[in-house]
């Protein structure tokens, strides 16, 4: 191919998929624009000097909002608000009086207030104290809300609620002494490092019905993923949302972590512990839309529609089915608060990357919604100038971004890209032209394995077709394999678990008597699920919470609709401590599984050649990074001297093995038996080797000599 019809800033690109030359304009207009962006940031310095991003999104998060100076015990706070007339910072502290009006707002739209210290010498408002910002609008009305760059803000107690209604109230937060990082970010390299990820959420972490804390998250649950062998956490639900059922989806206060779980300092402690364990922590950031609400929100926020979000009459502002508002990503000042976020979760709380949601949502106008939502994978869907509907401004607010995340942290800076219509260069880098993403969510995973457990009988279980949508990804941009994330568990959908063995878990788990036939066959197919889509699926695999050790049920928060119950917004961790219970199978099995791949590696290699798909024998063997995978789905039949191809000859063991006793399997594979391999082509390997696989069992190998 010829590149020199292909603008420079997509050469990359293009020379790792041929297919994408008819659309090199396109992507390089949409690069040209975030490119644009950045130059235009990196010199809106007020004498024009260049600035880093990095700079422009740390200065940005530490003048606006609150501040305040321990030397000279001043408290700073600027806001922006261009179409506030007036603004009066107000609270505890001058007892909600308008004694405290901010100085006359600037050309662009600042206001700022200076508090000097009290006589005293102390802080003129006090720590964790109430306050608010109240602005007089060009009407003469006045509203009051809770500063946008607030870093706290809690829940009303049982009386203020019943009189004022739930409405978040904004805290000062200034603690004499924060928390102290002990810890450096562990190491972590894109180029070869795997990447296993712990999703959780902090509030459902225990089995008792109520909200979980951060530091019963850190005493609890942390020891357990250190010993499953997770290398990162990815947490929900951390950024503010005033609704508890909207799973941290609708967020009110973006600097602010929920409060519900405890205090800001706790947090860091958690992920300093996690730190100290050698586990990175990712936040999941909801910059795609946030919530409605304008009293603690962000929405109205300076009494106009359209100060952080799309106007309302510009069809643009509401999303169509998530009830909440879409930023205006065009925006400089929506830019600096969005890219200021990044880097003060980076910065302040040490999290070492994000998972982006609703990165489909972002990236067209459509939303992913309706008919717009529907890709097939033509390229026109996502590059063509007339179809593909995408928001240039969006995909450009992304790959800033990113930007930032990897030069805040160039040596183990992680994102991953909720998105499930498949855009083509978005996990590229960004100096290929691509979106900057280092991963993408493997979303068709999931569905598929749904698919299969409701609609498909075992011996209908097609071998090609799964291999197929396990290993249907683009070259060169590394995604997230996974069976379930928290998508799958939420109430209306059941956990593979339960898709598998259903009512019967509640009475048929016991290790007292032999287990029925349908917890037998759930207990190993779940393992084998797990295995496969680990090992083919993906450069990394994520886990929900609990999933790991098969958790029953459903998600379902406390809302109107349920009585307010937590029976279902919890994670049964007793059940896996429950010596009596088989549960302690598979959460064994899981953490085998994840030390295995960490002493041998094989997720963040090149694909695996798969070298057979019987739909017969429902057989399925490959090899990556030179182990050995075999897959025996059948429901009854066992083999005994199964030929399978192997390419690098040599003597080879077993590493893992599903079919263990530990693992709630039969222990019928011998595993302290060697392998030799015979010098012979076989299912167009160099060489084959025989093994014993038994029905519902998958074993993988690794060369000895
Ligand atoms: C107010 O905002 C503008 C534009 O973002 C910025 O250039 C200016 O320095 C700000 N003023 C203050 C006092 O920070
Ligand atoms: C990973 O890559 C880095 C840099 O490219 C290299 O120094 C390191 O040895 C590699 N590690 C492994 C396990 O291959
Ligand atoms: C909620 O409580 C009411 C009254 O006790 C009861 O009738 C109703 O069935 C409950 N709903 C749910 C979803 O539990
Ligand atoms: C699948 O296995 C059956 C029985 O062992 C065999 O006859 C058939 O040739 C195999 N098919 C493939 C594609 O290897």
């Amino acid at each position: 191919m010829s590149m020199t019809k292909i603008p420079e800033n997509v050469q990359g690109a293009v020379q790792l998929d041929s297919w994408l030359e008819p659309y090199a304009d396109v992507l390089s207009e949409r690069r040209y624009l975030a490119d644009k962006w950045s130059y235009d940031i990196r010199h809106s310095t007020p004498d024009g000097s260049e600035q880093s991003l990095v700079d422009f999104a740390r200065n940005s998060y530490k003048s606006y909002g609150l501040h305040a100076n321990p030397k000279t015990k001043e408290i700073y706070y600027k806001e922006w608000a261009p179409n506030a007339q007036r603004a009066f910072l107000m609270g505890d502290f001058n007892n909600w009086q308008e004694s405290h009006e901010m100085n006359a707002k600037d050309e662009f739209g600042n206001f700022t207030i200076t508090l000097p210290p009290l006589e005293n010498g102390d802080f003129a408002i006090p720590h964790d104290s109430k306050i608010k910002v109240m602005f007089i609008l060009p009407d003469g009305s006045k509203i009051y809300r809770l500063p946008a760059w607030i870093t706290r803000a809690t829940q009303p107690d049982k009386e203020t609620a019943k009189q004022f209604g739930p409405t978040y109230e904004g805290r000062f937060w200034n603690p004499q002494t924060s928390y102290q990082f002990k810890n450096s970010r562990p190491k972590f390299n894109l180029a070869n490092d795997s990447l296993k990820i712990y999703e959780a959420h902090i509030g459902i972490s225990s089995p008792e019905p109520k909200v979980a804390s951060y530091k019963e998250f850190t005493q609890n649950v942390l020891p357990r993923i250190k010993h499953l062998g997770y290398d990162a956490i990815q947490l929900m639900a951390i950024m503010e949302h005033a609704y508890y059922a909207s799973f941290g989806y609708q967020v009110t206060n973006f600097f602010a972590i929920s409060s519900r779980f405890g205090t800001p300092e706790e947090l860091k402690e958690l992920i300093d512990t996690a730190h100290g364990m050698g586990i990175l922590v990712l936040l999941d950031v909801i910059h795609s839309h946030a919530s409605k609400n304008s009293e603690d929100g962000l929405n109205m926020f300076d009494g106009s529609d359209h100060q952080y979000f799309h106007g309302l009459t510009s069809g643009r502002g509401e999303h169509p089915l998530w009830d909440s508002r879409l930023f205006n990503y065009g925006a400089f000042e929506v830019q600096r608060f969005l890219l200021a976020n990044l880097a003060f979760y980076i910065d302040v709380y040490q999290f070492d990357g994000f998972r982006f949601d609703g990165v489909t949502s972002m990236l067209y106008l459509h939303h992913g919604v309706g008919a717009g939502g529907a890709f097939s994978g033509d390229y026109n869907e996502y590059l063509s100038r007339e179809r593909s509907a995408v928001d240039h401004e969006a995909l450009a607010y992304l790959m800033l971004a990113n930007d930032l995340v990897h030069d805040l942290i160039p040596d183990s800076a992680v994102t991953i890209a909720e998105d499930v219509s498949g855009y083509p260069t978005l996990c590229l880098p960004r100096s290929a032209g691509g979106g900057g993403f280092d991963y993408r969510l493997a979303m068709a995973l999931p569905d598929m394995w749904i698919k299969l457990l409701k609609t498909k009988s075992d011996d209908e279980w097609d071998m090609g077709h799964i291999v197929h949508t396990l290993i249907n990804r683009r070259h060169g941009e590394k995604v997230v394999a996974y069976c379930e994330s928290h998508d799958q568990a939420l109430v209306g959908d059941k956990t593979l678990a339960f898709w598998l063995m259903d009512a019967a878990m509640y009475t048929d788990m016991t290790v007292l008597k032999e287990p029925p036939l349908v917890i037998d066959r759930g207990i190993a197919l779940h393992k084998m699920i797990r295995l496969l889509t680990h090992s083919l699926g993906g450069e990394a695999y994520l886990n929900f919470e609990g999933n790991e050790f098969g958790h029953p049920e459903w998600l379902d928060f406390p809302r109107a609709g349920n009585n307010d119950s937590y029976h279902y917004a919890r994670r049964q961790f007793n059940l896996v401590d429950d010596d009596l219970l088989r549960y302690k199978f598979l959460n064994e099995f899981d953490s085998a599984m994840q030390n295995c791949e960490s002493k041998h590696q094989w997720l963040n290699t090149p694909q695996a050649y798969v070298s057979l798909k019987n739909e017969s024998d429902k057989v399925i063997v490959f090899e990556r990074n030179g182990h050995l995978f075999i897959f025996n789905f059948h429901p009854t039949q066992s083999f005994t001297d199964y030929r399978v191809g192997i390419d690098v000859a040599g003597t080879y063991k077993i590493c893992l093995n599903t079919d263990r006793e530990e693992f709630g399997g039969h222990n019928r594979i011998d595993e302290s038996q060697c392998f030799y391999t015979t010098d012979m082509p076989w299912n167009n390997r160099k060489n084959f080797l025989q093994v014993y696989i038994p029905s519902r069992t998958a074993i993988v190998l690794t060369r000895e000599i």
